[in-house]
């Protein structure tokens, strides 16, 4: 095998791969996608498996340990979980400090990174403070999401609560208030869970890449998801299943039912897609958009749920799946798709989208980071690059410039 190491020192010889789409930048155990076959695996177990039988709190304790849970260490995690929800009551002052209207991941990045302050971490790192490390983020990121949220509308914050469990106990500091009755509806918390389940790990995407970046300099923790964060927040990232919903409102808004828009996004002299729709991996089908679908039908099929902007979905559904321009490019619906529809159905506001994706993913990013801080060799990142700009020049005092 040739030693790129050695053969780069000897006639300094640089791949160039833009986006790393080639390249392999660790070993890792933790998620497995084969994107033509439409597989994606945590820890060896079937994504369709944990969607149905697994609950989101139990898939986190799979990711971070590798092993499910046996009952008892199920109910110490949550436990946990529970105990580590609650974020230092300073901490409320910094929500004061946000412009009215900020965005709710600016105001997530910034606070998860401030958790380093509250909660120091020691040079030497051992297992009991690594383990609580990751139960403060993993339940702490729920409780600033779901406060950011209520700061956003002017409300009281509402606090977590000790009986409830992860994703009720989210739903209901979102939405309870002590001026309005609230009754969780039983299956919008389902899809809810389901839908962090499936957002839980992709392997290195761009947040997760971020991530062990930023963690192999050996940053603060907090810092570290804080990168994640921030890359995630891009609207080619995490912020597509809110461009789904964006489509929606823009057709409703012109008055159409989505055929004038298809055909747009047919047109190669156009600039738009047909948001929610083809994946860079998943060239057959997204397996997590199959279980998506699903749940989402289940919940728009329940009474109650009308708003035109679903029968616009599922009429572009319709019709671009017999459409032979997305047909003879593979472009099927994703999990964007049917996210959209199903955070809309659940009441959560379009600019709230990718901070539930943060709160799904944040299991992952630590698996990746523990992974990372237990390998046998950990090499910082820093990739080369092909330095393109002038060669040599001479510095002009700046009345001599021309
Ligand atoms: N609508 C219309 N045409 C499309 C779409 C779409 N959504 N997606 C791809 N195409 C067309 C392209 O124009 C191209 O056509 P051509 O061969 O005639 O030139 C062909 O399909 C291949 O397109 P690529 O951009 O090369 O496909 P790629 O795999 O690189 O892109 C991507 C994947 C970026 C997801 C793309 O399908 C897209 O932009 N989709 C809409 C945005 C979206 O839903 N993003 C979320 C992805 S899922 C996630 O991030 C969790």
């Amino acid at each position: 095998a040739i030693d790129i190491s050695k053969l780069r020192a000897e006639t300094g010889y640089i791949t160039l791969d833009e986006g790393y789409g080639n390249t392999g930048a660790c070993e890792s155990a933790i998620t497995y996608i084969d994107g033509d076959k439409g597989i994606l695996r945590y820890r060896g177990y079937a994504i369709e498996e944990l969607a149905e039988k697994s609950r989101f709190v139990e898939v986190a304790y799979l990711l971070l340990h590798g092993e499910l849970p046996k009952a008892e260490q199920l109910l110490q995690f949550s436990t946990r979980l529970n105990e580590s929800s609650i974020i230092h009551e300073d901490m409320h002052h910094f929500f004061n400090g946000f412009p009215r209207g900020s965005h709710p991941m600016g105001i997530l990045a910034t606070m998860v990174a401030s958790l380093s302050t509250f909660y120091p971490i020691p040079d030497e790192l051992d297992s009991a403070t690594e383990i609580q490390i990751v139960a403060n983020l993993v339940s702490q990121v729920r409780t600033i999401a779901a406060f950011s949220y209520k700061k956003s509308i002017g409300e009281p914050l509402i606090y977590p609560s000790y009986k409830l469990k992860y994703t009720r106990n989210f739903l209901n500091m979102m939405f309870a208030s002590p001026v309005r009755d609230y009754e969780l509806d039983e299956d919008i918390v389902r899809a809810i869970d389901m839908f962090f389940i499936l957002h839980a790990d992709h392997e290195q995407n761009c947040s997760t890449s971020s991530v062990r970046t930023a963690g192999s300099s050996m940053a603060n923790v907090y810092a570290v998801a804080s990168a994640g964060i921030c890359a995630l927040w891009g609207p080619r990232h995490g912020g597509a299943n809110q461009q789904v919903i964006q489509m929606l409102e823009q057709i409703h808004a012109d008055g159409g039912d989505g055929t004038e828009f298809i055909n747009q996004a047919k047109d190669k002299n156009s600039t738009s897609r047909l948001m929610g729709f083809g994946h860079r991996v998943y060239k057959n089908f997204d397996p997590r958009a199959q279980v998506l679908k699903q749940q989402c039908d289940k919940l728009l099929n329940k009474s109650g749920m009308t708003d035109p902007l679903f029968d616009i979905a599922r009429r572009l559904e319709e019709i671009a799946l017999k459409d032979d321009y997305f047909i003879s490019r593979k472009l099927y619906p994703n999990v964007d798709f049917y996210s959209g529809l199903i955070l809309r159905a659940a009441g959560i506001p379009t600019n709230m989208f990718t901070v539930l994706f943060a709160i799904g993913r944040m299991p992952g990013w630590l698996a990746h980071w523990r992974e990372m801080l237990h390998a046998k060799q950990v090499t910082i990142t820093r990739p080369r690059q092909i330095y393109v700009g002038e060669t040599l020049r001479r510095y002009q005092d700046v009345d001599q410039r021309s």
